[in-house]
């Protein structure tokens, strides 16, 4: 394969991404990108890689979540905490099922620009642009509003650079203290609807007095009282991606500055596109969305040429097919990943497949798909002996009303309440904690059948 540059995906077919009208502007922006500090450090990248490397043998557990898109308008310190606060919260429930340490992944700092179904909009007879996320156009529909406006990559930086900060500072700063995040999930089990998660709830406080007891508190002991706390966002922007890869002095590799991992999206992985091309060359962990029409011919091409190594944790394959699909379509990419010998770690996004038009006419999901998605990819990796690595949701710590369900439930009717994602449906805090008591269930059950396997 020919010598990777970081400005080779200009030369490859490019999807979803917005022209520019005005080129002196865009490179004006470029140029300012690049003379920016990064936003993450290689060593740190390397560090995700080697824990995801880990969660792909079974010996650690993903948690990637976040916004769809993040926004201007919405962003403030208060939404960033409760994002965070609620990942932790689940961290633990998870920790707890999956007994392996959880590794935490905003989709954040970075998750700004979205493809679309459309390039275009069209509303009572007025055709423009569609809205790609804020770090692109706005979503007013209006002609200036919806013309992509290269400035705007300037501002996303700065609302990246101030959510890391936040994150770094909530991860080590005493926010991260175990008793006090389980102390939050107390006070949610303690409601008369979440009863049936409270057993759960109160081995973990056992757990957590035990360790007190032997010493181990937020005084004596590091990891009882901080996190590991990483940024991912879908590295689709690549003027952007491209103006903050940044050489890696000790590796001597290419770094794509923007986050800890980024993602290639179900509609921009094409083997020869400009996205693969971007992301073969970046020393960070890659995660590849594979859907519906992904072939096991695509995927090996892919492999290879995303992980030409075959290094474990480069590579995670993140499986979105909508409920009671994984059934039909993650066998036969499992089996081509086994034909190539390959190392990947499989996550499970059980929100892309599950979008539904709500009869008030929201975008929404339901719960119970969601649910119904994880079930069948751990189902399937049971069947077929391999690893689910670790799940992927959209997601916020705000009490929105956007995907339907949950023992708090939100009906069809509620939507129009709280309904406030800049693109697709996100889970709520009681829906995201709720969800993360379901998947710790079926981790301490699929390590009580992989126990019973080895005994047996
Ligand atoms: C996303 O993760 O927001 C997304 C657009 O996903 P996909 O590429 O899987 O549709
Ligand atoms: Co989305």
């Amino acid at each position: 394969m020919s010598e990777w540059q970081k400005t080779g995906w200009r030369q490859k077919p490019r999807v979803q991404m917005p022209d520019y009208t005005d080129a002196a502007a865009l490179s004006a922006v470029e140029a300012q990108l690049a003379n920016f500090p990064p936003l993450v450090f290689a060593g740190e990248a390397r560090r995700l890689k080697q824990h995801l490397a880990a969660a792909g043998r079974g010996e650690a557990f993903l948690l990637q979540g976040g916004d769809c898109a993040e926004s201007f308008d919405q962003f403030s310190a208060d939404a960033i905490r409760d994002t965070f606060k609620v990942m932790l919260q689940m961290a633990m429930v998870l920790t707890y099922g999956a007994k392996v340490p959880v590794i935490k992944v905003g989709r954040m700092a970075g998750q700004f620009a979205k493809p679309r179904s459309a390039p275009t909009e069209t509303i009572n007879g007025v055709e423009l642009p569609s809205y790609r996320g804020d770090i692109i156009n706005d979503l007013a529909f209006t002609p200036e509003a919806r013309t992509p406006n290269p400035q705007k990559m300037l501002q996303a930086y700065t609302q990246a650079a101030a959510t890391v900060n936040l994150l770094r500072a909530f991860s080590t700063g005493g926010f991260a203290d175990m008793s006090r995040v389980h102390a939050w999930t107390l006070g949610f089990t303690d409601e008369q609807e979440v009863q049936k998660y409270s057993e759960i709830a109160s081995r973990i406080q056992d757990s957590i007095d035990f360790m007190r007891a032997a010493g181990i508190n937020a005084e004596t002991t590091h990891e009882f009282s901080s996190v590991e706390f990483y940024t991912s966002h879908e590295g689709l922007l690549l003027e952007y991606e491209e103006a903050l890869t940044r050489l890696d002095s000790t590796s001597g590799k290419w770094l794509a500055g923007s986050g800890h991992m980024i993602w290639i999206g179900d509609r921009t992985r094409q083997p020869d596109g400009a996205h693969v091309e971007f992301c073969r060359g970046v020393l960070n962990p890659i995660g590849l969305k594979c859907g519906p029409t992904t072939t096991a011919e695509d995927l090996k091409v892919l492999m290879a040429k995303l992980n030409p190594e075959n290094e474990e944790g480069k590579l995670t394959l993140i499986a979105r097919f909508g409920a009671g699909k994984a059934g039909e379509h993650l066998p036969r990419l499992i089996k081509a990943v086994q034909e190539e010998g390959a190392n990947v770690t499989w996550v499970c996004d059980p929100m892309h497949g599950n979008t539904i038009k709500s009869s008030t006419g929201y975008k929404t999901r339901p719960f119970d798909s969601v649910l119904r998605e994880v079930r069948d990819f751990f189902g399937v990796h049971s069947a077929e002996g391999t690893i689910p690595g670790g799940v992927h949701f959209e997601m916020t710590g705000q009490d929105v009303t956007e995907c339907t369900g949950g023992v708090r439930a939100v009906t069809e009717e509620d939507l129009s309440d709280r309904y406030h994602t800049a693109c697709d449906p996100r889970l709520n805090a009681s829906q995201s904690l709720e969800l993360a008591f379901l998947v710790a269930e079926e981790l301490s059950s699929l390590r009580a059948t992989q126990k019973a396997r080895q005994a047996g």
